[in-house]
């Protein structure tokens, strides 16, 4: 139980967030993205699954709505593919990919939730990659013709954009370790992405505002803190150097920092990348910032990730609800963002069906509860938080682990895509229903 008291105000946001490739099949109605090539290579997903229908979510978006109506939502947190918008990422726009978006922004609107849209959540089109991917600088244009596109469709309806979700693992585990689409395993690639990454983010920055007039954007980045496992002083500067890769390198030059200069020499990057003005653009201010958080990493003198011996997710992530805390604490101390949002939290669970499909999720439901008393915690001391989405809606395709590893709020039945709310559905309903004390 917390000590916290509840000072969520009335406009607190209370959302769930999904991605396209993740929720929406459908694949034959858009261009093929870098994980559908992904998918095809035998041993890249654990279960060896793919996208094609995933949770069906396209034929499904009306009933979809209506259980985030029966959840009590006000947002939902969603991204757009690229490849249905343009199936070739530049060029001709698809009109009729960008209806399907069109219509779910009027139907989440009519049921009374704020559509949060992300422009980049991983899926890019396939003949992108072919001309160098976002190791390539003309992949900033690309997006930036993209994301005008979308923004002229939606911007009299959509209030809040988000341009990427989390540019480190677009780049380090797409580029540097070949563990998700496009799978190369490059260092420099890896660097060079995550610089274009940040470019294209701020060159749509100014081009969305001029589309969707008062709109708020922002961009999502994930924190996960590293502490150091024990005393050995190689483990204190493993912690640090990768405490530079995986949080301080994207937030840094956002917030008009630059890039960490310590991580930078570590990393023996010449930033050859990096040209005039780049920085100003990356730099340029946004919104919001959108904080995605699972859990805390300890390390050792190699930089593996170490077992604490404490509860762990089924996806082996140690569940630290204070991580939350601390990563809230530590962005509004160091860099002030006028707003934070939670815009992913969530737990895969070894959920068990009974034989009516119902999961009775209590783990994923104490998850929830103690990360969420940390945001109530957050605000109570000040920190700018503005709203929290729950990862995830639906069960989904967790990238390289296929649908083994379920995140959803609702079980999704492997073979008929039926849905099926879990006890931790209900459970956020409470919770979204009382504004924030969650005590059952
Ligand atoms: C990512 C999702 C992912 C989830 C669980 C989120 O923060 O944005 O794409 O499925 O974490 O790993």
């Amino acid at each position: 139980m917390t000590d916290h008291p509840t000072t969520l105000g009335d406009d607190f946001v209370w959302g769930v967030a999904t991605s396209s490739f993740q929720i929406e099949g459908a694949s034959s109605e858009r261009g093929e993205t870098i994980w559908d090539r992904f998918c095809s290579i035998p041993g890249k997903i654990a279960d060896g699954t793919d996208g094609r229908i995933a949770a069906d979510h396209v034929r499904r978006a009306r009933d979809d709505i209506a259980l985030m109506r029966e959840l009590g939502i006000n947002a939902y947190r969603f991204s757009i593919a690229w490849a249905r918008v343009m199936p070739n990422g530049r060029g001709q726009v698809d009109e009729s990919g960008l209806d399907f978006y069109d219509q779910l922004v009027d139907d989440l609107l009519d049921a009374g939730i704020e559509p949060y849209p992300t422009l980049y959540h991983w899926d890019l089109p396939q003949p992108l990659e072919e001309v160098g991917g976002w190791a390539s600088r003309r992949i900033v244009d690309c997006f930036v013709d993209y994301a005008g596109a979308v923004a002229a469709r939606l911007g009299d309806r959509v209030q809040f954009w988000t341009t990427l979700n989390e540019p480190f693992a677009i780049a380090n585990h797409g580029y540097r370790t070949g563990e998700h689409a496009p799978g190369r395993t490059s260092v420099t690639d890896a660097l060079a992405a995550a610089h274009h990454l940040l470019l294209a983010h701020g060159s749509a920055v100014p081009v969305i505002r001029a589309h969707s007039p008062g709109c708020e954007v922002g961009v999502v980045l994930r924190f996960t803190p590293v502490e150091q496992v024990d005393d050995d002083p190689a483990a204190e500067a493993m912690a640090n150097l990768i405490d530079g890769q995986e949080n301080r390198w994207f937030v840094e030059p956002l917030a008009g920092f630059g890039y960490p200069s310590d991580t930078v020499r570590s990393e023996g990057w010449d930033q050859v990348e990096v040209r005039d003005g780049d920085l100003e653009i990356i730099a340029r201010p946004i919104d919001f910032l959108g904080v995605n958080y699972s859990t805390r990493q300890y390390v050792d003198a190699d930089g593996n990730r170490v077992s604490t011996g404490r509860p762990i997710t089924d996806t082996g992530w140690e569940i630290a609800p204070d991580g939350l805390y601390e990563v809230l604490h530590w962005l509004d101390d160091a860099f002030s963002f006028r707003k934070l949002l939670v815009t992913a939290n969530g737990a895969a669970m070894p959920d068990e069906p009974d034989a009516d499909g119902w999961v009775d999720d209590q783990d994923r439901v104490d998850y929830l509860r103690s990360h969420i008393e940390q945001v109530q915690r957050a605000v109570a001391n000040q920190i700018p938080v503005a709203g929290y989405f729950a990862w995830s809606l639906l069960d989904n395709f967790e990238w390289a682990h296929g649908y083994a590893k379920r995140f959803g709020l609702v079980r999704v039945d492997p073979t008929s895509h039926d849905r099926t709310p879990k006890a931790s559905f209900h459970f956020y309903r409470r919770v979204i229903d009382a504004n924030g004390p969650c005590t059952s």
